[in-house]
C-alpha cells in the first residue's frame, strides 16, 4: 500500500510547507492588551450570530479575545493601538463552531481589519449563497489565507474584487459549486503561493495573466470544465511544485514553456483533450516524482524522454492510443512504484531491462498488442504478484517455469498451443539446425545440376 499513500502524504507535506512559511511571519509582539476595539468587535459578534447558533455568543464571550476566554476557532494578536485584534477565524469542521443550517457567507469578515486567516469547511450546505467582496475598502486588507472548502451552498462565479485582497498567499475554494470563468483579476494577487479551485464548476479558458503568479508553489484546477490550451506563460511559474489540471476539457498539446517548471514535483493533466506532441524539453522536469497524464487522445509514440526523469515514481500514461515500442529507457527509473501504460497500442517486446526496476509495486501493460516471451523472473513475478497486470496481449506468452506458482497474469504460456503443433512435428524428423544447412546443400547441388 505505500504507493497510495505517498500521493496524499507529499501533497499534505506542499501544504504544510506553504502554510507553515505564512504564519511564522507573524509572530506577537510583547505588550499585553486585553480589549478589543469596540467597532470590530460589534462586527465579530454580527458575524458569529449569522454563523452559528452553537451559544449565545455576546453573553458566553463578552471579550472573545481575552486569553483563556475565548472561543475554538478564534485567533487575536495584539496591534500596534494597545488593542487586541481578530486574526483568523475557523468554521464547520470541530471542534470550532458548527455553522447553522441556513447560514450564507459572511463578507463582513473583510471588514475585520487585521484578519489574516479564515477558513469555512463544510459550512454552506444548504441556502444558496455567492462569495461577494466589496470593491471599496477603507484599509489595506491583511488576508494571507482564505479557504472555502466543501460547501455545496456556494455558487455563483469568483468575483472579480478577489483582487483587492491583495496579501493572499493561500485561496482554496475546492469543492464547491462555483460556475463561470477564472477571473483574470486572481492574476493580480501576485503573493499567491497556493492556488487551489479544484471541484467546481468553472468554464471558459485558463487565464494568459496566469504566468503574473510567479510565487506560485501549488496551482490546483483540477474537476472543472476549463476549456481551449494550457497557456504558455505557464512556464513563467518556476517555483511550481505540484500543477494538477486533470479533468477538464483542455485541448492542443502541452505547451514546450512546461520544462521550464523545474521545481515540479507533481504533475497531472489526466482524462482532458490533449493530444501529441510532448514538449521537447520534458527531461528538463529533474524533480518530477509523479507524472499522470491517463486518458487523453495523445496517438503518438512513448516518448524515449521519460527515462531521463530519474526520480520518477509514478507514470501514468494508460487509455492514451500510444503506439510503438516501450522505448527500454523506461529501465532507468529505477524509482519507479507504479507504471500504468494499459489500454494502449504498443507494441514488440517488454524491454528485457525491466527487470532492473527494482522499487516497482504497480505495473499494468495491459490491453495493448505486446508480444514474445515476458522477460520477467519468477521473483519479480511473485513480488508483483497480483499488482502485475499483462492480461489483453495476445501475442505475449510465459515460460512454464516463469509461470510457475504464479496467478492472475493473464497471458498464455509458451508452447501450449499452436507453437507446440509447430515445433513438435520437426523434432520427431530432423533437428531444425541440420534441416537448414541440408536445404541450402540440396538447393546448391540443385543449381550446379541444373547450370550444366
Ligand atoms: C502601526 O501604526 C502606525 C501608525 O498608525 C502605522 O503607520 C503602521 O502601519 C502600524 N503598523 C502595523 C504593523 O500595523
Ligand atoms: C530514490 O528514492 C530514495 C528514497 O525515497 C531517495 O533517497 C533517492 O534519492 C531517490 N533516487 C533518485 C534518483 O531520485
Ligand atoms: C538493466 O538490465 C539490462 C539487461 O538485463 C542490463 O544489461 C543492464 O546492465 C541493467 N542496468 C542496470 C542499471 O542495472
Ligand atoms: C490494469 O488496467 C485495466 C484496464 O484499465 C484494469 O481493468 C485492471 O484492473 C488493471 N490491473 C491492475 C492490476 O491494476
Ligand atoms: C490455444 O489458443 C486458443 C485460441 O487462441 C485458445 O482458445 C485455447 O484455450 C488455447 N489453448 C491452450 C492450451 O492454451
Amino acid at each position: 500500500m505505500h504507493c497510495s499513500l505517498a500521493l496524499p502524504l507529499l501533497l499534505l507535506f506542499i501544504s504544510f510547507l506553504s502554510i507553515s512559511s505564512t504564519n511564522q511571519q507573524h509572530q506577537k509582539k510583547n505588550l499585553q492588551p486585553n480589549s478589543m476595539d469596540p467597532a470590530e468587535l460589534e462586527i465579530l459578534f454580527k458575524i458569529m450570530e449569522s454563523m452559528s447558533s452553537d451559544k449565545p455568543w455576546r453573553i458566553t464571550y463578552p471579550n472573545p479575545c481575552k486569553s483563556g476566554s475565548s472561543w475554538m476557532g478564534i485567533e487575536c494578536k495584539p496591534g500596534n493601538d494597545s488593542h487586541l485584534h481578530v486574526t483568523r477565524l475557523d468554521f464547520g469542521s470541530p471542534p470550532n463552531p458548527k455553522c447553522k443550517i441556513r447560514s450564507t457567507f459572511p463578507s463582513q469578515i473583510f471588514d475585520l481589519p487585521y484578519l489574516q486567516a479564515a477558513f469555512f469547511t463544510k459550512c454552506f450546505t444548504h441556502t444558496k449563497t455567492m462569495l461577494t467582496i466589496s470593491q471599496f475598502k477603507l484599509f489595506k486588507s491583511k488576508l494571507q489565507q482564505l479557504s472555502l472548502r466543501s460547501n455545496l451552498a456556494i455558487i455563483g462565479p469568483i468575483p472579480p474584487q478577489i483582487s483587492s485582497l491583495k496579501s493572499l498567499q493561500i485561496l482554496t475554494l475546492s469543492q464547491n459549486r462555483l460556475t463561470g470563468p477564472i477571473p483574470k483579476q486572481i492574476c493580480e494577487l501576485t503573493s499567491l503561493e497556493h492556488l487551489d479551485l479544484s471541484y467546481n464548476f468553472l468554464s471558459g479558458i485558463i487565464p494568459n495573466q496566469l504566468g503574473g503568479l510567479t510565487n506560485l508553489v501549488v496551482l490546483d484546477f483540477s474537476y472543472n470544465s476549463l476549456t481551449k490550451q494550457i497557456p504558455d506563460t505557464i512556464g513563467k511559474l518556476s517555483m511550481l511544485q505540484k500543477l494538477d489540471l486533470s479533468s477538464n476539457l483542455l485541448a492542443g498539446s502541452l505547451p514546450n514553456s512546461i520544462e521550464k517548471l523545474i521545481s515540479l514535483v507533481f504533475l497531472a493533466l489526466s482524462n482532458n483533450r490533449l493530444k501529441g506532441n510532448m514538449p521537447k524539453g520534458l527531461a528538463k522536469l529533474q524533480n518530477l516524482q509523479y507524472f499522470i497524464m491517463d486518458d487523453n487522445p495523445m496517438f503518438i509514440p512513448l516518448s524515449e524522454e521519460f527515462g531521463q526523469l530519474h526520480k520518477l515514481q509514478e507514470l501514468r500514461l494508460a487509455n492514451s492510443g500510444y503506439s510503438g515500442t516501450i522505448p527500454a529507457t523506461f529501465s532507468q527509473l529505477l524509482n519507479l512504484s507504479t507504471l500504468s501504460l494499459q489500454n494502449n497500442r504498443l507494441t514488440g517486446d517488454i524491454p528485457v531491462s525491466f527487470g532492473n526496476l527494482s522499487h516497482i509495486y504497480h505495473l499494468n501493460l495491459s490491453r495493448n498488442f505486446l508480444g514474445g516471451q515476458v522477460p520477467f523472473t519468477s521473483t519479480f513475478l511473485q513480488r508483483l504478484g497480483k499488482n502485475l497486470d499483462l492480461s489483453g496481449n495476445p501475442g505475449l506468452c510465459m515460460s512454464p517455469a516463469e509461470a510457475y506458482g504464479v496467478k492472475r497474469i493473464g497471458v498464455n504460456i509458451c508452447g501450449n498451443n499452436k507453437t507446440t503443433s509447430l515445433i513438435k512435428p520437426l523434432k520427431h524428423s530432423e533437428a531444425p539446425s541440420l534441416g537448414c544447412t541440408k536445404l541450402f546443400f540440396l538447393l546448391n547441388v540443385f543449381f550446379l545440376l541444373y547450370l550444366h
